[in-house]
């Protein structure tokens, strides 16, 4: 039989802390919340009537299951008032000294049996536990923030955590509707481990001005479908909680470079832009503690105005290539309106394409995303050529032939020598320098990267690559271009994974090598990241879809490009790309597809 918890404390009010005290009254459980001071106590307990307010507002929460649930905790400085509570969870600042000191403390405090547990995201549970007289019923209960949202938990077993308050920890995430993972003890545990990489990655982007901070938070949110960009998240988290964790995995794991903060993180430290609740972090707040994003100096001016300056006119444009990226791109250029005269390498391939764009645009009217009039004008407006020669007077042209270099630097050589002057030249490359074939032309000014998503016509986002040599003029008619085309776009720099890939692909290889050390599986890696960080697919789902060999030819790419030894793609990828397991697709990648 589990162990029944009837009261548990809290201590330290903060971020964490005052969403871990609303968890746990929420079920039932009666809360001892300890602070540090009195005013720091205040601040805690505003946060949790904001935060049981807003859940009434929303018609999440009764207003007399509100007040009940805050009748069940109890607000006081210092630990002394945790004498009598079944479990504590400590929440106090990402430092060991300090939290090393809380648990001799606790120690000395709490009935014998009391179970301490930790909510840190990187420190070793172990060496906290060593700090009092039962290591062996000291635990890592690690929740995600918003702590009342997010239903993982990661509970962190050490070498000496008995086996019952594990199963009697477990039992109790349950009882809160919670989803527990048990792992060892490992900087990072499952979820920080693979998102922290990730989350610096960006901020290092961001501090060489790579891309714009609104344009990487898009481009996460629209590319993958993640509930935040990562800079947003760096906010929520707390800049300076991401920084200790940083440093404790860089330290702890292995030294890896990939987590030794950005500098720009200690900078923000130091000048108080803690993230959301300083009111200021990447992004500035209305108040401290708030949600709500008001614009600042750096806030871009409002896209229409942006992108109508300076753009030229585009009516016509050209698309080359009969793969399922050109299809896709032919059909949402005609959908908004634009003349498209389609170019592939001969009557047959041209033949199956306008077949597969009538299908396409077929099934938008089936399922009554457009008219019959409207469909009959998309396809009114495309001319299918065999021929480049027909795009002598398009004012676009968009080339999305075969991902290899020598082609696509033929391609542009001709397109120099066809299209008029004043044309913008488009690639949708995504994996090759946007800048070779900028220069297979005499016109690189005017060669820009136009990275779409798969399936064009649903997928948002679109980067827009900028060469060193590409002309302000033509980035601007590109954003113009993606606005006409209700899509939102993101600018960046000509470097290996752009914004998206080079964020998400490192990530997903991270996983692999996770998976490889054997530190957990594939179910409770995908969980955690779902249930933890609100992703719409745990890594090996996604590595499963996207297929194997592409995941690993932009590991490579980047890996090349960068030389972070980081990148190195897990050998485990390479061998189930060996092996011809690359996904769905082959019926078999991280997991089997055949039976399902
Ligand atoms: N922020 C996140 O997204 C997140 C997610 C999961 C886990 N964590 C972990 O949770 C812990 C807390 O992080 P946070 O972001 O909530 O930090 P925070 O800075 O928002 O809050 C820490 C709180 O602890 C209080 N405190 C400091 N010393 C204390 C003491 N001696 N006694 C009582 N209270 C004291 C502070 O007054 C503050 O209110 C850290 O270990 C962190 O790694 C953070």
């Amino acid at each position: 039989m589990a162990r029944e918890f009837t009261s548990v404390g809290v201590v330290g009010l903060g971020t964490m802390g005052a969403g871990i005290v609303e968890v746990f009254a929420r079920n039932g459980i009666d809360v001892v919340a300890v602070e540090i001071s009195a005013p720091a106590l205040e601040r805690g307990q505003a946060t949790l009537t904001r935060s049981t307010d807003r859940a009434v507002a929303k018609g999440k929460l009764d207003p007399a299951d509100r007040d009940a649930l805050l009748d069940r905790v109890t607000f006081a400085v210092g630990l002394d008032a945790l004498h009598a509570v079944d479990l504590v969870i400590e929440a106090v600042p990402e430092h060991l000294d300090l939290k090393q000191r809380i648990f001799a403390e606790l120690d000395r405090v709490c009935r014998p049996d009391a179970i301490l547990a930790t909510n840190t995201s990187s420190l070793s549970v172990t060496e906290i536990s060593v700090a009092t007289s039962r290591p062996h019923q000291v635990i890592g209960i690690h929740f995600f923030n918003p702590a009342p949202v997010m239903k993982l938990v990661e509970v962190i077993r050490t070498v000496v955590t008995s086996a019952d308050v594990v199963a009697d920890v477990e039992a109790l995430c349950s009882r809160l509707g919670k989803v527990d993972v048990t792992i060892n003890d490992r900087a990072g545990f499952i979820a920080n481990a693979l998102l922290f990489g990730y989350l610096n990655h960006a901020v290092a982007l961001f501090e060489s001005n790579y891309a714009s901070r609104e344009d990487i938070d898009a481009a996460m949110k629209l590319g993958c479908g993640l509930p935040m960009g990562p800079l947003a998240l760096m906010d929520l988290i707390g800049v300076d909680t991401a920084y200790e964790i940083l440093d404790t995995m860089y330290r702890r794991g292995g030294r890896d470079r990939r987590h030794a903060p950005v500098p720009l993180i200690k900078q923000m430290v130091t000048a108080g832009l803690l993230g959301r609740k300083s009111g200021r972090g990447f992004y500035t707040y209305e108040r401290p503690g708030s949600p709500v994003v008001v614009p600042d100096e750096a806030t871009p001016v409002a896209p229409a105005e942006a992108f109508s300056e300076g753009g030229r006119a585009i009516a016509k444009v050209g698309v080359v290539g009969s793969g399922t990226m050109a299809t896709g791109i032919i059909e949402v250029f005609a959908r908004a309106g634009y003349e498209v005269v389609s170019v592939t390498r001969g009557a047959e391939k041209s033949a199956s394409i306008c077949e597969a764009v009538k299908t396409s645009l077929n099934k938008g009217v089936v399922r009554g995303k457009l008219s019959e009039e409207e469909r009959d004008g998309a396809l009114g407006r495309i001319t299918w050529s065999a021929t480049l020669d027909h795009l002598a007077d398009v004012d676009l042209v968009v080339e999305a032939v075969v991902e290899e270099l020598s082609v696509k630097k033929a391609l542009f050589a001709s397109l120099d020598e066809i299209c008029k002057p004043g044309v913008v030249l488009a690639t949708t490359t995504s994996s090759l320098p946007v800048i070779e074939m900028a220069m297979a032309t005499q016109r690189p000014a005017d060669v820009v990267g136009l990275h779409f998503f798969n399936p064009a016509p649903i997928m948002q986002l679109v980067e827009v690559v900028r060469t060193i040599r590409t002309a302000p003029e033509t980035v601007a008619t590109a954003r113009a271009v993606c606005a006409a085309l209700g899509k939102t776009s993101v600018v960046c720099g000509d470097r290996s994974g752009f914004v998206v890939n080079a964020l998400l692909f490192p990530y997903l290889n991270d996983a692999v090598k996770m998976l490889e050390a054997s530190y957990s599986t594939t179910d409770d890696i995908d969980h955690a990241m779902k249930l933890g960080c609100g992703y719409p697919m745990g890594p090996f789902e996604l590595l499963d879809v996207v297929g194997l060999d592409v995941a690993l030819a932009i590991q490579r790419e980047l890996y090349l490009e960068l030389r972070e030894p980081g990148f190195a793609p897990a050998p485990l990828l390479e061998h189930l790309v060996t092996a011809g397991y690359l996904g769905r697709k082959t019926g078999r990648g991280f997991r089997d597809h055949t039976h399902r």
